[in-house]
């Protein structure tokens, strides 16, 4: 199994800190550095030209000023689109980021990431270039820097464990899906961490992931005091949309 990660409990921003700016953006992640928050999540995706682009839909309609897919599209086209008006007029310009771009920023701001690889439904091919591109572009990672890559497609997260076996990888499990199985799954894919939904979710669930020697972080959870009892029970970190309301040993962890 791939080493655990060094620090724990740990606040991990959701799609950078989305409640403050447009999710998903280099001004969210940025704003992470400001509210001493170490580590956020993002969402990554391929462009026609093998760029890896962060977006989490699977269309530009919900957080961008453009309609559609955008797997045709290349790195040239993500100068026209605008990913920051719909949250906000001060964040107009914003664009969706690239992987190299984000992997610059965590170099330069000192932030470690929980990378999520999205992709469900573009075929066998599309998902097979994604995850070489991703593990491609990790490699300008600096060496201090922590990363954990993740999916809900265990297949595909197969595909990039065996592509790039140094990076630690961590099982994404919605409850209806995935509940009873999540033992073997981990270990086939020498996962060191299982990242479950928050409903449904047992104090006795966390006991046993933890006791297989994973890491557990939990998403979505937006309250200190669901937090606080998280991490009571064992569980080793949480995804928010607001870890600027967090206390900062957390952020910081
Ligand atoms: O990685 C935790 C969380 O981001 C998974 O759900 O839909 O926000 O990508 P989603
Ligand atoms: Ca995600």
């Amino acid at each position: 199994m791939a080493p655990a990660l060094r620090r724990s409990p740990r606040v991990i921003a959701h799609r950078g800190m989305s409640t403050l700016a447009p999710e998903n953006t280099l001004a969210a992640f940025r704003l992470c550095a400001e509210h001493g928050v170490r580590w956020f999540e993002f969402d990554c995706d391929l462009l026609a030209d093998g760029t890896v682009v962060v977006i989490h839909d699977d269309t530009l309609d919900r957080t961008t000023d453009h309609t559609g897919g955008y797997h045709a599209l290349t790195a040239a086209d993500l100068g026209l689109i605008d990913a920051g008006s719909w949250f906000g007029a001060g964040f107009a310009g914003e664009r969706l980021p690239t992987l190299p771009q984000v992997i610059a920023l965590m170099n330069e701001l000192g932030l470690d990431a929980n990378l999520e690889i999205k992709s469900l439904g573009a075929g066998a091919a599309h998902a097979r270039r994604l995850v070489a591109a991703v593990a491609h572009d990790l490699t300008a990672l600096a060496p201090e820097r922590e990363v954990l890559v993740s999916s809900f497609n265990p297949v595909l997260l197969g595909e990039f464990h065996r592509l790039a076996p140094q990076w630690p990888v961590a099982c994404l499990f919605e409850d209806r899906w995935w509940a009873g199985m999540w033992g073997p799954i981990a270990d086939l894919l020498d996962a060191c961490a299982i990242h479950p939904e928050l409903e449904g979710l047992t104090e006795k669930r966390v006991r046993r992931i933890r006791e297989s020697g994973r890491d557990v972080n939990v998403w979505t959870v937006n309250s200190e005091e669901r937090a606080a009892e998280l991490f009571g029970w064992g569980v080793t970190g949480i995804f928010t949309d607001v870890a600027q309301d967090l206390p900062g040993d957390w952020r910081s962890a």
